[in-house]
């Protein structure tokens, strides 16, 4: 079975090509960083816009890349939410309109579910069950994934996620966007500890993120460092920001997943690129013998393959969408 999926949640356009749910045959994304990079974060109706400009030159480009044209196309599956909702209407819309003209099931994906299967599109793929951490842009949740389709909420942020944490500090710092790559960079120089800043472990129990104070705490002392006009330390700055967040995903992450007794840890998501969050999840795996597998980063970042991983799923149990189905903006539980 050939698949035609696509993702247009947030900022990027996303189209892929598999065959079944792990050959994929194609991967295409066309990032909008040019369009949000100037006012330091995604402006929605500008990505909208770069969407309906973008998206039949990227499906093209992913048939064109697989070698199947569209004629070839079994199944059509997209994001159906959460994000961005003028976003979700472009990618949504254009794989339902195209499937109603080829006759062929559309699915509509959620776009979670992408993020907490995309380890199966790598080898050795993991076996359930897992726990996963999805920490990008707009997500920082913890699930439990016992099979292709069923997900449980474990805990998620109650504020910002932590890649707009790292996005609103690299914009403090004039580091450019998007800053979860620039204070990556950046902290190499720095010290991770030489500014404590603040850890929300939340209730004793919790397994829910916080990472809005962080955010006040390094705003606070750049204020005091220009008042003091002294030039904050930037690379130090990174550097313990980082730290905090690593410290507080990988620990809550662990926690997570002896609390469930498994011996799988998943990560997902843009900031799962982040080198020291791997490096530290790693040591703290092999500490407790846990197996950790973590996606290569174009499988971690916003992408479309793993909408068909997941949707081809969704079409084995019969859920497809109907050509009025809407999308949605906010979770859904799973
Ligand atoms: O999953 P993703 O591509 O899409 C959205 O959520 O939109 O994640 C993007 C997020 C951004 O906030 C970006 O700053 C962050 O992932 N990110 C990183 C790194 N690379 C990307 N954060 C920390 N360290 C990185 N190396």
């Amino acid at each position: 079975m050939f698949i035609l999926a696509i993702d247009s949640s947030c900022d990027d356009t996303a189209a892929a090509v598999l065959e079944g749910d792990r050959s994929v045959l194609a991967n295409v994304i066309s990032s909008q960083f040019d369009v949000h990079a100037r006012f330091g974060g995604i402006v929605p109706e500008l990505a909208s816009r770069r969407h309906i400009e973008a998206i039949w030159p990227v499906v093209n480009e992913a048939l064109h890349k697989a070698g199947i044209p569209l004629e070839r196309i079994d199944m059509i599956a997209a994001t159906q939410g959460p994000g961005l909702v003028g976003s979700l209407l472009v990618g949504f819309t254009f794989a339902k309109g195209l499937a109603l003209v080829r006759n062929i099931p559309c699915v509509g994906v959620d776009h979670m579910a992408g993020h907490l299967l995309a380890a199966f599109l790598e080898t050795p793929a993991p076996a359930f069950p897992y726990v996963a951490l999805v920490v990008s842009g707009g997500n920082t949740s913890l699930y439990e994934v016992t099979d292709y389709t069923t997900f449980r909420p474990l805990g998620h942020t109650r504020d910002d996620a932590a890649g707009e944490a790292f996005d609103k500090v690299a914009k403090l710092l004039n580091l450019g966007y998007p800053g979860g790559p620039a204070i990556s960079r950046t902290a190499t120089r720095g010290r991770p500890d030489s500014i404590s800043f603040p850890r929300a472990w939340l209730d004793k129990d919790s397994l829910d993120f916080s990472f809005s104070g962080l955010k006040t705490a390094v705003l606070n002392h750049v204020n005091r460092c220009r008042q003091k006009n002294e030039p904050p330390a930037v690379a130090d700055i990174c550097a313990s920001f980082q730290e905090a967040v690593v410290e507080v995903l990988v620990e809550k992450t662990i926690k997570a997943a002896v609390g469930c007794g498994r011996r799988t840890v998943v990560l997902g998501g843009g900031v799962a690129s982040n080198p020291r969050l791997r490096e530290t999840m790693k040591k703290r795996c092999r500490e407790l013998q846990l197996r950790l597998l973590v996606p290569a980063p174009v499988y971690c970042t916003d992408n479309a393959a793993m909408i068909g991983l997941a949707g081809y799923h969704q079409y084995q149990l019969g859920r497809t969408v109907i050509p009025d189905a809407d999308v949605y903006s906010r979770f859904q539980v799973m």
